[in-house]
């Protein structure tokens, strides 16, 4: 009597099984429930977009694994504050984000000043921030007509005089946890007048060039140039015949372009033209295979955004240049880089890329990399603006001195 048989202790057992399966179920269901119910932009983005945040191929990044940890690190914890400015000030303008959407060549930069004040990473509390922003547009200052391109390092001098008088977080460390941003090429002598921002403050810019003298690579981080577009992608990203190998269109400022026109300007597979073209640039890109990204006068041009856009692997001819984002994107697995006297081996290089199914690789995962070179009006996940301070993120200062 008092033991039970085998049979009803299975019974039993089989019973609690059943109820333990019932409750999760229940409390699983519960916890679908709250989701729906709640839903953040986030998890709307990651219902309607489930690529959008997922870092599953670690092949185009330095650390496939660490990147998506350490970034969600950066999403708690990164804090940074903004001088305020108020709209009443004489330079408002060219320090306050803009209340249109950034547009051309130097979007990168408005875009930027428009969407941190938005973002989860501002702090008005200047004690726990990491990092402190100096808000001044480079292009905006330069299309004011009371300072111009003349004015700028005087307005520079002026604004950090403000700053360091004002305040005390610029002594405490030299300008070492402060940063700005600038896409405009005058950024690269911006500073001449306040040295102090050029040796010690993180210059997040679109000209990371070696030979740029306001550029010190390591401490500053190069940022790509963008010009916005209103559809994510052209509509036959995927199904345009690339029949082109290679493509370039522009001006002839500079020795190297000088070159690769004079090499192959009548070759039938690779188009190399001097100035604009006559078709659309956009169609140009979207027949080629590999679109080429010479140096200029400067290395940065909107051009290495342009040919992801339209689904073209990039080729860089530049010596001595940080590629945007380059502490996280493993470039070479989605790009060319081919030294500029490498410029007469161009066909045989790109060639030999096709026939090893190279070219493939780098096209996947190009079309992987696309999402980190667009800025969105509200930041999401990975994006440029989310890349951009990941770089900054890098650089933060773990130590304060009092100076
Ligand atoms: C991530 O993995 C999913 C499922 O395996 C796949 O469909 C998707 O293409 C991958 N995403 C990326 C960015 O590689
Ligand atoms: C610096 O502060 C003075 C006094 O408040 C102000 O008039 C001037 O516009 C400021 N200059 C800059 C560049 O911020
Ligand atoms: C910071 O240092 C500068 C230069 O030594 C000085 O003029 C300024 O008053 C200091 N700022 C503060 C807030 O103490
Ligand atoms: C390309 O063709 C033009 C016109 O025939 C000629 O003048 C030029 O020298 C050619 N360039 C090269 C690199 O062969």
């Amino acid at each position: 009597m008092g033991s039970k048989s085998p049979k009803s202790t299975n019974w039993i057992a089989l019973n609690w099984i059943v109820f333990f399966v019932l409750v999760l179920c229940f409390v699983s269901f519960l916890e679908n429930l709250s989701t729906t119910r709640l839903l953040s932009t986030e998890d709307y983005a990651k219902k309607s977009n489930p690529e959008l945040l997922i870092i599953n191929n670690t092949e185009v990044y330095h650390d496939g694994d660490l990147f998506p940890e350490d970034y969600n690190e950066m999403k708690k914890r990164f804090k940074i504050y903004i001088y305020p400015h108020e709209r009443d000030e004489p330079f408002a303008n060219t320090l306050l984000p803009v209340d249109y959407e950034p547009r051309g060549n130097y979007a990168s930069e408005v875009y930027f000043n428009k969407v941190l004040p938005k973002s989860r990473f501002v702090t008005d509390d200047p004690n726990s921030a990491d990092l402190f922003y100096l808000p001044f547009s480079i292009a905006r200052l330069r299309s004011d007509p009371r300072i111009g391109v003349e004015g700028i390092h005087d307005f520079v001098r002026d604004y950090m005089w403000n700053v360091s008088n004002e305040y005390a977080y610029w002594n405490r460390t030299g300008g070492t946890d402060h940063f700005y941003v600038a896409c405009h090429s005058i950024a690269q002598s911006a500073m001449e007048k306040a040295s102090e921002v050029k040796l010690n403050s993180i210059q997040l810019v679109c000209t990371s060039s070696y030979f740029v003298s306001g550029y010190i690579s390591h401490k500053d981080a190069g940022m790509p140039q963008i010009w916005p577009r209103d559809e994510e992608e052209p509509p036959n990203l995927l199904s345009s015949k690339r029949t082109r190998l290679a493509f370039f269109a522009g001006a002839i400022n500079c020795g190297a372009r000088e070159e690769l026109v004079q090499v192959w300007e009548n070759d039938t597979e690779i188009l190399a033209n001097r100035g604009r073209l006559k078709t659309p640039y956009g169609d140009e890109m979207l027949k080629s295979k590999f679109c080429l990204h010479v140096r200029g006068y400067g290395v940065n041009t909107a051009r290495i955004g342009d040919a992801m856009y339209y689904g073209c692997v990039p080729v860089i001819i530049a010596d001595y240049y940080d590629l945007p984002f380059a502490d996280i994107l493993d470039w070479s697995s989605f790009s060319v880089v081919v030294a500029t006297r490498d410029i007469p081996l161009l066909k045989k290089i790109l060639k030999s890329m096709i026939r090893s199914k190279e070219y493939q690789r780098l096209r996947d995962n190009m079309l992987r990399v696309r999402k980190h070179f667009q800025w969105h009006p509200s930041p999401i996940d990975y994006d440029a603006f989310h890349m951009a301070l990941y770089e900054l993120w890098l650089r933060r200062g773990h130590f304060r001195l009092r100076i």
